[in-house]
C-alpha cells in the first residue's frame, strides 16, 4: 500500500458510518484488500435509471474524468481516467464502479488495483449513501406522475361522494386492512405454514356494469384510508408506439415498488388488455399482458402494494390475468337505501319522503344514470328560470326528477345542453 492510501480500518469506519446513516446492516457491505486490490460489494434494493444517472453525477463530483463502459437499463459500468485525459499511464488501475440490476442480481461493486485515495473513499461513501438509502417517498410519486400516472395523495382535495355503507365496508376489508396492517397477516401465515408464503391479497378486481362507481371508488378509497392511489393510464400506454408500451408499464411497476408506504396501483379499464380481434392491437396487448402478469407476480414480496383492476367486461379478460386476482369486488346498481344516500348528495333539498319515493322509482339505475337524471332536472329548471316562466321554484321539486327520470327511461336525450359534467 502506498503511503497516500487510506488504511483499511479507516475505510471500515467510514462504511460503518454510512451504513448507520442509511439504516442498513454494515455486514451487507463487504470489503477486501487482496494482494493490494481493493474490492467492495454490496447488494442494493433497486436498480433504477435514476440511480444510474445519479451515480455518474456523484462520480463526477469526486473525480473529474470518467469513461463510461456500459450504460444500459439496469447496468452501469464506469472507470476513472487520469487527470490528463490523454495520458494512458496506469489507466487500468483506476477506480471502477459497476452497478448491475441484471439477472436478478442487484449490486454495487467498486474495485481498484492498489490503495484507495481519500477522495476515492468519499466517492464510495456518497455512492453507497445513494444506492442504499431509501428513496424518499415523494420522489417515487413524482416519477410516477412524470410517467403519465395520476397520483391521488390522501391529503389531496377530491370532490366528496355519497357514502355507500356496504361497499365501503367491503373496500375496507379487501384493500385497506391488508395494506395498513401487513404484519398481522404475515404473523398468521408464519403460524400456519410449514413454509412462509403470503396470505395478503396482491390484486383485487372491481367488476360491475358501467356507471356503478368502480372508477370513482378506486380513486376515493385512498383518501379516507390515508393511502396513495396511482391511476395507471392503460389506454395511453397501449396506444404508445410499438415496444414502448411494455417498457412503460414495466417502468411504472418498478418505480411503484421503490415506494415504501402503502400504495394502490389502479389499472382502470383493464379489459383494454383483453384479447382483441384487431391483429395489430392483439400483438401489442398480448405483450403488455405478459408484462403485467409478471409484474403482478413480482408484487409477491412487496407488502405495501395492491393492484386494483377495474372492468365492466370481466368475461373478456384473459384467464391468466383473471386468476391473478385474489378477490373480486362486485359493484352493482345501488339498492334503494344507497340511492337515498345518492339523492341526499345530488338532491339535498328533497324531503325524506320525496327522496325515498324517488329512490324507489330509480331502482335498477346505475349511479351514473341517477346522477344524470339529477343533473338533467337541474338543467331543466335552469332553462325555465332563464325563460322566466311563472311559478318556477328555486330548486327542482320532486316532480322535476320524476319527469327527467321518465325522459331518461324513454331514452330521450337531454341534448339542449349536451352531456355536461360527464367523466
Ligand atoms: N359514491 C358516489 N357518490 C356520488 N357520485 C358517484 C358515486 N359513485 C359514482 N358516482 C358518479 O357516478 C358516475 C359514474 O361512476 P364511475 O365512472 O365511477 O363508474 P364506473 O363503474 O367506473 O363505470 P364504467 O364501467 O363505465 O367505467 C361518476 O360520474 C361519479 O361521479
Ligand atoms: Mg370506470
Amino acid at each position: 500500500m502506498s503511503n497516500a492510501g487510506v488504511q483499511l480500518s479507516e475505510i471500515r469506519a467510514e462504511l460503518d458510518r454510512v451504513a448507520q446513516e442509511v439504516g442498513v446492516d454494515t455486514q451487507k457491505i463487504t470489503v477486501s484488500f487482496e494482494r493490494s486490490d481493493f474490492n467492495l460489494r454490496t447488494e442494493v434494493a433497486e436498480v433504477s435509471d435514476s440511480l444510474l444517472v445519479d451515480a455518474i453525477a456523484i462520480a463526477k463530483r469526486h473525480i473529474e474524468n470518467w469513461r463510461i463502459h456500459t450504460f444500459e437499463k439496469s447496468f452501469l459500468s464506469i472507470q476513472a481516467l487520469n487527470e490528463n485525459l490523454f495520458s494512458t499511464e496506469a489507466l487500468l488501475d483506476k477506480i471502477k464502479v459497476r452497478i448491475s440490476g441484471l439477472y436478478g442480481e442487484k449490486a454495487l461493486e467498486i474495485t481498484k488495483k492498489g490503495a484507495l485515495l481519500p477522495q476515492e473513499l468519499s466517492l464510495i461513501a456518497a455512492l453507497l449513501k445513494r444506492a442504499l438509502g431509501r428513496p424518499r417517498a415523494a420522489d417515487a410519486l413524482a416519477e410516477l406522475a412524470e410517467m403519465g400516472c395520476h397520483v391521488y395523495r390522501p391529503g389531496e382535495k377530491l370532490a366528496d361522494i355519497a357514502a355507500f355503507k356496504r361497499l365501503r365496508e367491503k373496500l375496507r376489508e379487501t384493500l385497506i386492512l391488508p395494506l395498513k396492517n401487513p404484519e398481522v397477516y404475515d404473523k398468521i401465515a408464519r403460524g400456519t405454514r410449514s413454509e412462509f408464503s403470503l396470505n395478503r391479497p396482491r390484486a383485487v378486481l372491481f367488476t360491475g356494469p358501467p356507471g356503478t362507481g368502480k372508477t370513482t371508488m378506486a380513486r376515493h378509497v385512498g383518501k379516507e384510508a390515508g393511502l396513495v392511489v396511482v391511476h395507471v393510464p392503460l389506454e395511453n400506454i397501449l396506444s404508445a408506439y410499438y415496444g414502448e408500451s411494455t417498457k412503460r408499464l414495466a417502468g411504472i411497476f418498478d418505480v411503484a415498488m421503490t415506494y415504501r408506504e402503502p400504495l394502490i396501483l389502479f389499472l382502470d379499464e383493464i379489459d383494454a388488455l383483453a384479447p382483441s380481434r384487431n391483429e395489430k392491437l392483439f400483438e401489442a396487448s398480448r405483450r403488455l399482458l405478459s408484462v403485467l402478469l409478471r409484474k403482478i407476480d413480482g408484487l409477491e414480496t412487496q407488502s405495501n402494494i395492491i393492484t386494483v383492476g377495474a372492468t365492466n367486461r370481466p368475461q373478456d379478460l384473459d384467464s391468466a390475468l383473471l386468476s391473478r386476482f385474489d378477490s373480486i369486488l362486485e359493484f352493482n346498481e345501488p339498492a334503494v337505501e344507497d340511492i337515498c344516500e345518492l339523492l341526499r348528495f345530488y338532491a339535498k333539498q328533497l324531503t325524506a319522503e320525496a327522496t325515498l319515493a324517488l329512490a324507489r322509482q330509480m331502482e335498477g339505475l346505475s349511479v351514473r344514470a341517477i346522477r344524470d337524471v339529477c343533473l338533467r332536472a337541474e338543467r331543466q329548471l335552469a332553462r325555465e328560470q332563464i325563460e322566466n316562466k311563472a311559478g318556477v321554484p328555486e330548486t327542482p321539486g320532486a316532480d322535476y326528477y320524476s319527469r327527467t327520470l321518465a325522459d331518461y327511461r324513454l331514452g330521450r336525450p337531454d341534448d339542449r345542453l349536451g352531456r355536461q359534467g360527464e367523466n
